[in-house]
């Protein structure tokens, strides 16, 4: 009796035991891409819980395996919940790649080695037609586009995937636990392509710091804002929140602006506008947008748009200054639901024309895509939308966008409520760029 007692209280106690098995500490895991901006290179950063080396070994498909290797540095990353957990992000820039060569890889360390994944080596030229996948508001927990997404990618599909805000719901919950485990997840689809990052309200907990450890991208702003060129594209991506968690510093808000600025006159330089005339922005609240909700968007003195008059001094609105230097597409997340408008500027309709509004359009075309599919579920629009809302759904899906050339851009949206059905497209036709694109 006293033996199987031992044996029961030995039993009772194994979950215990189980549930306090730490992770493999040495193995890599969350393994995900993303591009500097530097032609013939890329990022690659993944996860260890104990401090490793950070190597990626690689090779061309098809050549001898791992015949090159590359190593970087691993930070570490404290979360600020209760259990202060720590982990090792390490990050490793290949250069000197072959533009559109496709490569294998691993990484990790002589103390364990991921999957093996593969990529191809962005196209450097001008020419070059990018192929996106656009979305935002993607969780741990109901992604319902996920698995489309993951045979798409892998079936490349895409050159680029573009997550506009709102992961995880959220990285931080549960000690970090879900930021890992969301950051697995998407390694299916962001190991094959660069996976480019802006912030949402989501990622707000210990002032972002899930969001601006976990991703790598251009810059010196912790992927807070940065711009990149691909194809006929010079894309801006964006931190909107700066305008709601004031908390976090107003001057951020201000430091973005100037930056903003600085990076649209740079892009608007005839030279340069010559090579990547589509200006493109990404961020995460939209300007305008017709949910049944009390967000940003619905109020027509939308902060991202007009600005904060309740600030000392007060702080500049993103619409004019977009407006001004020929912003041509501008992408938002934050609601659930998919919404094209008309070309819009200061709360009215400027399209090209009545029977072609997006050949020559007068102002920026706005697109809404947030319904990848997160906890919250989608989102309910208002029925009576004003003049500048388009078409609208509120299906899980997801967006397609390919910069065809300095003319052409296609922009469509998948519905994967019906299997992946394109419920909506449009062509974006200009043969002028720039302010002078709106006379
Ligand atoms: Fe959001």
């Amino acid at each position: 009796m006293r033996c199987a007692g031992a044996v029961w209280a030995f039993l009772g106690l194994a979950p215990l035991l189980v549930m306090s098995v730490p992770p493999i500490w040495t193995q890599p895991e969350q393994v995900h891409l993303s591009y500097t901006g530097v032609p013939g290179s890329m990022v690659v950063t993944w996860t260890t819980f104990n401090k490793t080396e950070s190597v990626v070994e690689y090779g061309f498909v098809g050549g001898r395996p791992f015949e090159m290797s590359s190593k970087g540095d691993a930070t570490l990353f404290v979360d600020s919940g209760k259990e202060k957990r720590r982990m090792f992000i390490h990050r490793v820039t290949l250069r000197g790649l072959k533009p559109t060569a496709a490569y294998v890889y691993h990484c990790g360390s002589d103390g364990g080695w991921s999957d093996v994944f593969y990529f191809t080596a962005l196209n450097d030229s001008s020419s070059f037609s990018p192929r996106f996948a656009l979305y935002g508001d993607l969780g741990n927990e109901n992604p319902q586009s996920l698995a489309r997404l993951q045979k798409e990618t892998q079936q490349g599909m895409y050159d680029v995937i573009l997550h506009i805000g709102d992961f995880a719901y959220d990285m931080d919950e549960d000690n970090a636990r879900i930021g890992d485990e969301f950051m697995r997840q998407i390694q299916s689809i962001a190991a094959y392509v660069p996976y480019m990052t802006c912030p949402g309200n989501h990622e707000n907990a210990y002032n972002f710091s899930n969001y601006r450890n976990r991703f790598s991208m251009p810059g010196n702003t912790e992927s807070l804002w940065y711009s990149w060129n691909l194809g006929s594209a010079h894309i801006i991506s964006l931190s909107t929140e700066v305008y709601f968690y004031l908390k976090f510093g107003l001057e951020l808000l201000f430091r973005q602006y100037e930056w903003l600025k600085k990076d649209l006159e740079e892009a608007n330089r005839p030279e340069n506008r010559a090579q990547r005339p589509w200006i493109i922005t990404m961020g995460h609240r939209p300007m305008y947008c017709s949910d049944d909700d009390q967000d940003d968007c619905t109020r027509f003195d939308s902060y991202v748009r007009l600005g904060r008059t309740d600030t000392k001094p007060p702080a500049p609105g993103l619409e004019d200054l977009f407006y001004r230097y020929g912003v041509d597409v501008e992408l938002w997340a934050h609601e659930h639901t998919y919404e094209r408008l008309w070309p819009v500027y200061g709360d009215k309709v400027y399209n090209g024309s009545f029977e072609q509004p997006y050949v020559n359009p007068k102002a920026p075309v706005h697109i809404i895509t947030g319904s990848a599919g997160c906890r919250e579920r989608t989102d309910r629009f208002n029925p009576n939308p004003k003049g500048w809302s388009a078409f609208r759904s509120t299906d899980y899906g997801y967006s397609r966008m390919q910069v065809f050339n300095a003319t052409h851009l296609y922009l469509e949206q998948v519905s994967d409520d019906q299997d992946g059905k394109v419920i909506d497209s449009i062509w974006v036709v200009k043969e002028k760029h720039g302010v002078s694109a709106w006379l």
